[in-house]
C-alpha cells in the first residue's frame, strides 16, 4: 500500500499495464487518448515520460477526483472529460492528431465494489448499474421492459441459455411487487436456473452482465468509440483495446480484420467483389495478448482480458458502415424504448 492509499481504497491494478505502455511506446513523447480513465493507471504511466500529452475521459463522475490530481501535477499535458466514447468527436478537434487510443473496457473494480451502485450480486442495495451518463437504471429495465425483450436482452448480452425462464420469472415477480433491490433479483435468478453449466461462475453473472451492457448501451458506445478513434489517428497511430467478454471481442476482431490491408476471407455478409469497405489499417495479425500468470495471480480479474491492437494506415478516413450493419442486432436491441 502506498502512502496516499487508505485501507478503504482497494489496491489499483491496471490490466496489462506493461504491455499497453510497450505498444504506446511513449519514450519520444506523443499524444494519447485514455478513453477509460477509471483510476488513471495508464494515464499516470504515460505522463511519467516527458513530452507526452494525455487526453482522458470517463463517463463516471467518480473518476474526476483522481483526474484533478493529475491535472495539477501535469499541467498543460493532461486534460480530462466526464464524457462517453460516443461523444469523443466533440472532445477531439484535429484529425490525424493522435498517436494511440486506449480502451480498457467494462467496469472498474471501484464501480463493482461500490455496493450502492448495484453492479455486484453481493450488494443489498438498489439495482442501479448506471456507470455514469446513462438515461436508465437496471431497476427500470427489470420493471418496465416487456417479457420478450427482457428475454432477448438476457440471452443476447448475457449469453444466458436460461434467459427465457429468468425473464418469465422476473415478470411474474414484478406483477406482485416492484423489483428494486439486488437480493430480490438474485433470488429470482437462483430459482430460475435449472442447470449449472459452469460451476466456476456465479449463477447471476450472465444476467447481471446483460443488464449492465443494456443500461449503459455498451455496444453502441464501443462501436461509436472505435470508429471515432480510427478517424482521429495519425498514420501509423494505434488503437489498443482490452476486452472482457466475447461480444466486445467479436466486434474488435471484426473491425480490425475487415478494415485491414490483409483482411481475411470475404465474410458471408459482404462478398469480396461487392464490398467497397475502406482499408483503414495496416496488416492485422489477428492475434491477441493475455495477462501473464504472474499478473493473473495478483489480479484475478485480468484472467478474462484480451488485448488487441492495430495500426492505422495513411488512407483518408471513410465511414466503416459494414461494422454497424454486421452488429445491427445488438445496436437495435440496445436502442429499444424503455
Ligand atoms: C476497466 S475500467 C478502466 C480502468 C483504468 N484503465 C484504470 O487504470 O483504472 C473502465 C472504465 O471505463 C469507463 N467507461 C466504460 N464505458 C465508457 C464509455 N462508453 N465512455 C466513457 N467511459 C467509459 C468506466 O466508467 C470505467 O471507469
Amino acid at each position: 500500500m502506498n502512502a496516499a492509499q487508505t485501507s478503504l481504497d482497494p489496491p489499483h491494478f491496471p490490466v496489462m499495464l506493461k504491455e499497453v505502455i510497450e505498444i504506446c511506446s511513449p519514450k519520444n513523447g506523443g499524444s494519447f487518448v485514455d478513453c477509460t480513465f477509471g483510476g488513471g493507471g495508464y494515464s499516470k504511466e504515460l505522463l511519467k515520460f516527458p513530452n507526452t500529452k494525455v487526453i482522458a475521459l470517463d463517463r463516471d463522475k467518480g473518476a474526476i477526483r483522481e483526474a484533478e490530481k493529475l491535472k495539477e501535477r501535469f499541467s498543460g499535458r493532461f486534460s480530462f472529460y466526464n464524457e462517453k466514447f460516443s461523444n469523443l468527436d466533440l472532445i477531439l478537434n484535429e484529425k490525424n492528431s493522435i498517436d494511440t487510443f486506449i480502451f480498457d473496457l467494462g467496469i472498474s473494480s471501484n464501480q463493482l465494489l461500490d455496493l450502492d451502485r448495484g453492479f455486484s450480486f453481493k450488494s443489498n442495495k438498489r439495482i442501479d448499474m448506471n456507470m455514469g451518463l446513462s438515461e436508465i437504471s437496471a431497476e427500470e429495465v427489470l420493471n418496465e421492459v416487456d417479457e420478450k425483450n427482457l428475454k432477448l436482452i438476457i440471452k443476447t448480452f448475457g449469453e444466458e441459455k436460461e434467459g427465457s425462464r429468468i425473464a418469465k420469472n422476473i415478470v411474474r415477480a414484478r406483477e406482485k411487487k416492484r423489483i428494486s433491490l439486488v437480493p430480490e433479483l438474485v433470488k429470482i435468478i437462483e430459482a430460475s436456473k435449472k442447470k449449472i453449466f459452469n460451476k466456476k461462475i456465479n449463477v447471476c453473472t450472465k444476467t447481471f452482465q446483460a443488464l449492465r451492457i443494456f443500461v449503459n448501451k455498451e455496444i453502441t458506445e464501443l462501436i461509436e468509440g472505435i470508429i471515432t478513434a480510427a478517424k482521429f489517428l495519425k498514420a501509423d497511430g494505434k488503437i489498443v483495446v482490452i476486452t472482457f467478454h466475447s461480444i466486445e471481442d467479436k466486434i474488435i476482431k471484426f473491425f480490425f480484420n475487415y478494415y485491414s490491408k490483409n483482411r481475411s476471407k470475404p465474410s458471408r455478409y459482404f462478398p469480396e467483389e461487392e464490398t467497397k469497405a475502406p482499408i483503414l489499417f495496416h496488416n492485422n495479425n489477428n492475434k491477441f495478448l493475455k495477462a501473464s500468470p504472474k499478473e493473473i495471480n495478483i489480479n484475478p480479474k485480468s484472467r478474462s482480458a484480451k488485448l488487441r491492437f492495430i495500426m492505422r494506415n495513411n488512407e483518408q478516413f471513410k465511414d466503416p458502415d459494414e461494422l454497424k450493419i454486421k452488429f445491427k442486432r445488438y445496436l437495435d436491441l440496445e436502442n429499444i424504448n424503455v
